[in-house]
């Protein structure tokens, strides 16, 4: 059995992390990375802002400030942009996104269960995430596919952790590795920046949303932009991705979730704790501190296991068990914690919902091809399916709508 926390090779390795949860909650793995595997250190640690700060990047990259993501920029800039972030993407604003989410679910679903099923990453849950949020960024609906692609190109490349490309070329930044995607960007911010009457989307509200007199200048603008889809989209998914092959494992949740409409939050929940589709977050450690009495030098990288918090037996009693009867389902770390806990945490709970609402109505039956067994996604920090090849039967009267 592997023993590094951070190995990834065959998705995230539980017995390991339950090991270490046990044995040496604060451990270093073969890099010299510290890796913390319980609840309560984890927790305190995202809340340690003067000790801890996100890392993407390789010692020495150094990126401009208008171009660092907003997990990476030290306070108080960090509050002031994730204050503009915030209202752009309020809770109050996504009430009207539900009926899109609800009808692009139906409609993959109804191709989907025309041919008897097929893979649900592909078919089902990697356009849902991808779609919603560059609807919600304003994006022409026929250029929905294209910007999946560019977030799939931008997540999967190195951009953001080296400075050199591969052919010795100083990194460019974002506009390094998807150009076409920077200047659609830029495109989108010029036009409605020029616009008398500009739509009511998170471009616009970028744009306009003054806090304590402060406004996004342009680049930054499209560096959150462009976060904004990446961190949207390949976490979503694998959210969706979890919650399918749970069901699609056990027919008798399946009907659970599809007779009572009810339990659907808490089976959302439930997957973010048992299967939290970021698994892993890094940092650099900036202040010296002891975690467990354990010192962390300044300098040091620090993992901080979701994935192993989250099923820390202190908490929850059989943590590897998905259960919907938990007392408090929320108190889960997939969404991190502190202050950069995720801003996008009631958008994905939606998706979530009623992506899993509308495949337990509308399906009878799912299984997962005779000899199925997980392939890990190919980025290092996410935890889901990489393919979900099922079988489906429709619901009596809801082939079709
Ligand atoms: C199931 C889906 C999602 C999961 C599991 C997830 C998880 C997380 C986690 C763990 C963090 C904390 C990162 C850290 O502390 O370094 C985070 C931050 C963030 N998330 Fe999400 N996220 C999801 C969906 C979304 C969506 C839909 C959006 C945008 C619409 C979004 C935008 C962000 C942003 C901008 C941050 C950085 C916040 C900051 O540093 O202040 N996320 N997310």
């Amino acid at each position: 059995m592997t023993t590094d926390p951070l190995d990834t090779t065959d998705g995230v390795p539980f017995a390991a992390l339950a090991e270490l949860r046990a044995t040496c909650p604060v451990s270093q793995t073969s890099s010299g990375a510290y890796f913390l595997a319980r609840y309560d250190d984890v927790l305190a640690a995202t809340k340690n802002i003067g000790s801890f700060q996100a890392s993407f990047r390789e010692p020495g990259v150094v990126v401009p400030p208008e171009e660092q993501l907003i997990s990476e920029i030290p306070e108080p800039r960090h509050s002031e942009i994730r204050r503009i972030i915030n209202s752009a993407i309020a809770q109050h604003r996504l009430a009207r996104v539900e009926p899109f989410v609800r009808e692009l679910c139906h409609s993959l679903l109804d191709g989907v269960l025309a041919r008897g099923g097929g893979d649900l990453v592909a078919d089902y849950v990697t356009p849902i995430p991808a779609t919603v949020i560059a609807h919600l960024l304003g994006v022409d609906p026929a250029d929905h596919a294209r910007f999946a692609e560019w977030s799939d190109l931008v997540v999967q490349s190195d951009y953001a952790t080296k400075n050199r490309r591969a052919d010795g070329e100083e990194n460019e930044g974002l506009a390094g590795v998807a150009r076409e995607f920077t200047d659609y960007l830029d495109a989108m911010i010029a036009q409605r920046a020029e616009m008398a009457d500009p739509p009511d989307d998170f471009v616009t509200r970028l744009l306009n949303t003054e806090v304590d007199g402060i406004r996004l200048t342009p680049l930054e603008m499209r560096t959150q932009l462009a976060f904004l889809l990446m961190s949207g989209n390949e976490t979503t998914r694998h959210l969706i991705g979890n919650l399918l092959e749970t069901v699609c494992r056990d027919p008798a949740l399946l009907a659970r979730f599809g007779a009572d409409p009810d339990l659907l939050t808490v089976g959302v929940e439930e997957s973010l704790r048992h299967d939290p589709p970021i698994h892993v977050l890094i940092r650099d450690c900036i202040g010296a501190v002891a975690v467990a009495d354990t010192p962390i030098p300044v300098g040091a990288k620090v993992a901080f296991g979701l994935a192993a918090a989250n099923r820390d037996p202190s908490m929850y009693d059989a943590p590897d068990e998905f259960r919907l009867d938990r007392p408090r389902p929320k108190d889960h770390l997939g969404f991190g914690g502190g202050p950069h806990v995720c801003p996008g945490a009631q958008l994905a709970r939606l998706e979530g919902r009623v992506a899993l609402e509308v495949f337990c109505e509308r399906v009878a039956s799912a299984r997962l091809v005779e000899g199925y067994a997980r392939e890990p996604v190919p980025v290092f920090w996410a935890h889901g399916p990489r393919r979900l090849p099922a079988v489906l039967t429709a619901s009596a009267g809801l082939e079709t709508r």
